[in-house]
C-alpha cells in the first residue's frame, strides 16, 4: 500500500489505471479504524479495480475544538488495517494543503443540514462536510465513493450535494457494524469508559424498542418516541434526539406508514454518539439483538 501525501503525486499516480477505464474507489475516512470503516474498504474492493482510502481528521467539520483535539489518531495502526482490508492508497493530505492560506470556498447544502446534526452541531459541521468531500472527490476523481449508513443524515446531504452540483461520482452505502451487543461502531468508542460503554447500549437498544414496537402494531410516531426516550433515561442517558423521520427528507413522521428512519444521539459522559435504523412495517419482528437486515440507498 502506498502512502500518498500530496495530491499532484495522488493524481500522476491515478492517470495510467484512469486511461486504462480501471475502476476507481474512494472511502473517505478520519481514521480511527474499526470495522465500520474497514467494511467500506472491503466493499470498494469488491467494486472496483483500484481503492483509495482518504485519512484526513477535517478540523472545518468539528464544532467543538476539544473533540477534535480529543480525536483519536493513529497512523501506523490505520495503515495496517487499510492495507489488510485492501486499499492500495492511503491518501494523506496535510491540513495546510487541504486549506491553504486563503481559502475561501465553502459548499453548503441547504434544508436537510438545518434539523438533526446540523440544529445540534450547529450548521458549520455539514458545511466542513460537504466542502472536504467536495475536494476530496475533485482530488480523487473516483468513479465510486463509499460511505456508511451509520452517518445516514450525512449520506443524504451528500447526495444532494452529488447531485445538485453534478459531481461525476456514484455513492455507495453500506450498512452500520455493530459490536455483538448492538453498539453501532465508531471511532468515539474508544472514549467510553466501563460504565459509559455499558450505558451505551442503550441508543441501540432504543431503537431497537422501536422497530419491536412497530413490528406490534404501533403507528403513532409520537407514542413511539416518547417511550423510547424515557427507556434511555432509565438506562441513565439522557436523548440529544430521538426521532421518527422520513429517510428522504429528514421531516418527522408523525404516522409510520412504509419505511420510517429512527434517529437517536446523545451523550455518553463526555462522548456524543449517534445511530439510526430503518423502521419498516414490511418486515416481522427481529432477533432480540438482531443486527440491520434491510438497508436503503
Ligand atoms: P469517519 O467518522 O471516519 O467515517 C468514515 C466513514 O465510515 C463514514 O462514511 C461513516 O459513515 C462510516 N462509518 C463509521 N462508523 C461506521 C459503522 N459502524 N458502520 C458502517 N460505516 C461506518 O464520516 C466521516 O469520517 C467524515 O465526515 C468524512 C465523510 C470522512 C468527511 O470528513
Amino acid at each position: 500500500m502506498r502512502i500518498v501525501r500530496q495530491v499532484e503525486e495522488l493524481r500522476a499516480l491515478l492517470t495510467e489505471p484512469r486511461r486504462a477505464g480501471r475502476r476507481i474507489g474512494l472511502v473517505p475516512t478520519m481514521g480511527a479504524y474499526h470495522d465500520g470503516h474497514l467494511s467500506l474498504m472491503r466493499q470498494a474492493r469488491r467494486d472496483c479495480d483500484v481503492v483509495i482510502a482518504s485519512l484526513f481528521v477535517n478540523p472545518a467539520q468539528f464544532n467543538d475544538l476539544s473533540d477534535l483535539e480529543a480525536y483519536p489518531r493513529d497512523e501506523g495502526r490505520d495503515r495496517a488495517l487499510a492495507a489488510e482490508a485492501g486499499v492500495e492508497v492511503l491518501f494523506v493530505p496535510p491540513v495546510q494543503s487541504v486549506y491553504p492560506p486563503g481559502f475561501a470556498t465553502t459548499a453548503s447544502v441547504a434544508g436537510l443540514t438545518d434539523r438533526l446534526e446540523g440544529a445540534s452541531r450547529g450548521r458549520g459541521h455539514f458545511d466542513g462536510v460537504t466542502t472536504v468531500v467536495t475536494k476530496l472527490l475533485n482530488m480523487v476523481a473516483p468513479d465510486a465513493a463509499y460511505f456508511g449508513q451509520k452517518d445516514a443524515q450525512q449520506v443524504l446531504v451528500i447526495k444532494r450535494l452529488v447531485l445538485d452540483l453534478d459531481l461525476p461520482v456514484q455513492i455507495e452505502v453500506c450498512p452500520t457494524v455493530r459490536e455483538p451487543d448492538g453498539l453501532a461502531m465508531s471511532s468515539r468508542n474508544s472514549r467510553l469508559s466501563a460504565d459509559e460503554r455499558e450505558r451505551a447500549r442503550s441508543l441501540s437498544q432504543a431503537l431497537q424498542a422501536a422497530a419491536d414496537a412497530v413490528s406490534d402494531g404501533e403507528r403513532d410516531a409520537l407514542a413511539i418516541c416518547t417511550r423510547c426516550r424515557a427507556q434511555m433515561v432509565q438506562d441513565g442517558v439522557e436523548p440529544e434526539y430521538f426521532e421518527l423521520v422520513s429517510p428522504q427528507t429528514l421531516d418527522p413522521v408523525q404516522e409510520v406508514e412504509g419505511p420510517v428512519l429512527a434517529v437517536v444521539a446523545a451523550r455518553v459522559g463526555e462522548t456524543r454518539l449517534i445511530d439510526n435504523q430503518m423502521l419498516t412495517t414490511a418486515i416481522g419482528r427481529r432477533e432480540a439483538k438482531g443486527r440491520e437486515t434491510w438497508s436503503y440507498t
